[in-house]
């Protein structure tokens, strides 16, 4: 496991996206796919405004882009205001021409019944498309990477969860408070985050400092699943020097 320490997370997302950029455009000179995994939340707001810019001034085509969402609450609209749909869109989709077919993101409107066989297909069309070739990710401050909670295995399945308490306070400012906080998501697994050929998980700010130490220095925990990454043999954790403090 790597780590890059920034100056601030203006220049971390930078870096980041041209990262992504310099592989879609590998991909493109030979007429294949790119497999992006995406995250939502507050962390790469920086990166997909970067892309955006990249599109809009540099002419940098998402067409022969593949995205796959971490997560998604459940239940969730598509077009509420706090869907990952929505985000997504208003971040990303909409300000680039990838094609909308290409963007996967878990389906929150399913039926309880549904969701594990949706599941194992959100997992088999990755599969199908030779895997993801770089996965974006946050970290709660739980270590929680997509909705994988503290406890998740490392074998885990793109499954339905219960958001743990700290992950719902979190999120409970966008709802206009916990009661009205989703208690369930879909998330990605574990292993298929473990899986993907490149992984960059990005933090910023003082009040990640704690758990990016865990993830970075501690035992490797189900406790804290980011420590996972310590046995992938391609993550970085892109830091900003606040997120990065306390290492060592
Ligand atoms: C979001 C996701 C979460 C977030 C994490 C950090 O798709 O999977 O794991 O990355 O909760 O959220 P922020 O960036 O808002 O601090």
């Amino acid at each position: 496991i790597g780590t890059i320490v920034f100056e601030n997370s203006t220049e971390a997302s930078k870096a980041v996206a041209k990262e992504i950029a310099d592989l879609i455009k590998a991909k493109q000179a030979k007429n294949e796919f790119c497999i992006l995994g995406l995250a939502t939340g507050s962390t790469p707001k920086g990166l997909y405004a970067e892309l955006v810019r990249l599109h809009k001034e540099e002419g940098l085509s998402f067409k022969n882009v593949v995205s796959f969402n971490l997560d998604e609450y459940y239940p969730m609209e598509p077009d509420s205001i706090n869907s990952y749909v929505f985000f997504m869109k208003e971040l990303l989709f909409n300000h680039v021409d990838i094609l909308p077919e290409n963007c996967h993101i878990p389906d929150g409107t399913l039926s309880k019944e549904a969701i594990s066989k949706y599941c194992r297909e959100y997992e088999a069309k990755i599969e199908s498309l030779g895997g993801i070739d770089i996965q974006i990710l946050g970290i709660g401050g739980n270590g929680h990477i997509g909705f994988n909670e503290s406890g998740s295995l490392k074998n885990s399945k793109t499954r339905l969860v219960a958001l743990d308490h700290i992950t719902r306070v979190a999120a409970s400012g966008d709802f206009g408070g916990l009661v009205k906080t989703p208690r369930t998501a879909i998330t990605l697994g574990v292993k298929k985050i473990m899986e993907a050929k490149r992984v960059i998980l990005m933090a910023w700010g003082e009040g990640k400092s704690n758990i990016i130490k865990e993830a970075v220095e501690g035992t490797v925990t189900n406790q804290v699943p980011a420590s996972y990454l310590q046995e992938h043999n391609n993550a970085t954790f892109v830091l900003d020097q606040a997120a990065a403090s306390k290492l060592t």
